[in-house]
């Protein structure tokens, strides 16, 4: 993969305009009876673009800093001249980060570690005081903000609980540090965003809501005049919170693809080197053609980059299957309606020649979010309610298709397509 291709970066701007209707490519909210429209447009780095504005005599805090980003985080800013570095976490790093400390600080870094809880106001503030009282360490230079937890599930299972799990961390601990240094001169506040923001990644509310506030706080510091970049990064290859979830594999399948750390580290870099500093920016290494075609009823419309016409095989098929259902006879039709099954659980599990029509779909990798992309899509396919948890109740391919075949027939089974039954 080239930093080209990773660079395939959105900014998105939100402004007040002028009333009107919104363009395809706008998302228009309303907050204080001001009109805003956030749209996206495509971008790609300037080449050979300034240095990253890394010094030695400043101290980088970089909460999240044990995590998989975190220690990246510092090995690029010491890569680039950074020499003071402080990574903050509620416990102590685990062996793998303990040894990448090891080498940082063989390679000449100072590395400090301190234990807070970046939700915590208290907490984060005796974490700053006590780096402020190390005699060792400069003024602080940067604070990068990657504190976060993930909560992933259907909307319908998240409580209050969980999302605040997925929100804390992000949001709570990102207040905490605009609090802690909106009267200290930063070169910048770095906030790690993540795609979720921009694409609204089913399973995700929390997740997704708690990234969403940091790249409103960025907004919100710069127009302050406090320098803030908030970065939506993709999921990253090898390291991290997603490559521990064991999602590389799926998200190169689906199009989205996965950033590797020498690129994700060189992006880091180039947004540093972006002054001043002003929308969030998304980092995506996406094959937009093919995500559309994986999940095409999941993509927000504002996204510029996705093709215009739907993809053979997204939002045309429905059409030409159900033209080609009601056209079928007898024995043919069920052979259609199990070759559209089939055809659409190997799009959500990415392998279904392998599944037997009567194998159990949850026993072959199925799980409650796939489960609603699959309903989903088969109810565009057939053009035909389906009940929410049809996919639990019938989950082998030979008895979905048996229950859209019924309810393409209009006996049983069809059921009005209730928003709540979907996962965002
Ligand atoms: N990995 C990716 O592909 C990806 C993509 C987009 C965005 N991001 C964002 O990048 C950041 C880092 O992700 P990662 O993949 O490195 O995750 P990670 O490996 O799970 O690291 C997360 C770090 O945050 C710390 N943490 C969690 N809650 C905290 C809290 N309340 N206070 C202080 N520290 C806390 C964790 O340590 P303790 O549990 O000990 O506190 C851990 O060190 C996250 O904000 C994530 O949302 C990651």
């Amino acid at each position: 993969m080239t930093l080209k291709r990773l660079a395939t970066a959105v900014r998105r701007t939100r402004r007040p305009v002028r009333r009107g209707r919104a363009a395809p490519r706008e998302q228009v909210g309303y907050a204080r009876e001001r009109r805003h429209v956030a749209r996206v447009h495509p971008r790609r780095p300037a080449p050979g673009g300034a240095p990253a504005p890394v010094r030695p005599d400043g101290t980088y805090l970089i909460t999240g800093g044990t995590g998989g980003l975190g220690l990246e985080a510092a090995r690029t800013l010491h890569a680039a001249g950074a020499r003071h570095l402080v990574l903050v976490g509620r416990g102590a790093p685990g062996a793998e980060t303990a040894r990448g400390i090891t080498r940082l600080r063989d390679a000449g870094a100072c590395v400090r570690t301190f234990t807070a809880d970046a939700a915590d106001l208290e907490s984060m503030t005796a974490a700053f005081d006590a780096v402020g009282r190390e005699a060792e360490l400069p003024p602080l230079a940067a604070v990068l903000h990657l504190a976060g937890a993930l909560d992933d599930g259907a909307l319908l299972l998240q409580t209050r609980d969980r999302v605040r799990r997925a929100m804390a961390a992000k949001a709570v601990g990102a207040w905490n540090l605009h609090l802690l240094t909106r009267d200290t001169d930063l070169d910048a506040l770095v906030l790690y965003s993540s795609a979720s923001a921009l694409l609204g990644t089913p399973g995700q509310a929390g997740y997704a809501a708690g990234n969403a506030f940091l790249d409103g706080l960025a907004s919100y510091r710069n127009a302050l005049g406090a320098p803030t970049a908030a970065v939506q990064w993709g999921s990253w290859a090898g390291t991290g919170m997603s490559h521990r979830a064991g999602l590389d594999e799926d998200l190169e399948r689906s199009g989205e693809g996965t950033i590797p750390v020498e690129e994700g580290g060189a992006a880091l870099l180039g947004l540093l080197a972006e002054r001043p500093f002003a929308d969030p920016v998304a980092v995506l290494p996406t094959d937009w053609r093919r995500l559309a075609d994986h999940a095409a009823d999941t993509l927000p419309s504002l996204l510029p980059l996705l093709p215009d016409r739907p993809p053979a095989g997204a939002a045309a098929r429905p059409a030409d299957f159900r033209a080609a259902l009601d056209a079928a006879r007898g024995e043919e039709r069920r052979a259609l309606l199990v070759r559209e099954v089939r055809r659409q659980v190997g799009t959500v599990l990415g392998r279904a020649e392998e599944v037997d029509g009567d194998g159990d779909l949850f026993a072959n990798g199925l799980d409650s979010l796939t489960a609603i992309r699959l309903r989903h899509g088969l109810q565009q396919a057939a053009r035909v309610g389906l009940p929410q948890a049809v996919v639990f109740e019938h989950p082998t391919i030979d008895a979905l298709a048996g229950h859209l075949l019924r309810a393409v027939d209009g006996d049983g089974g069809a059921e009005e397509d209730g928003e709540e039954g979907s996962a965002c």
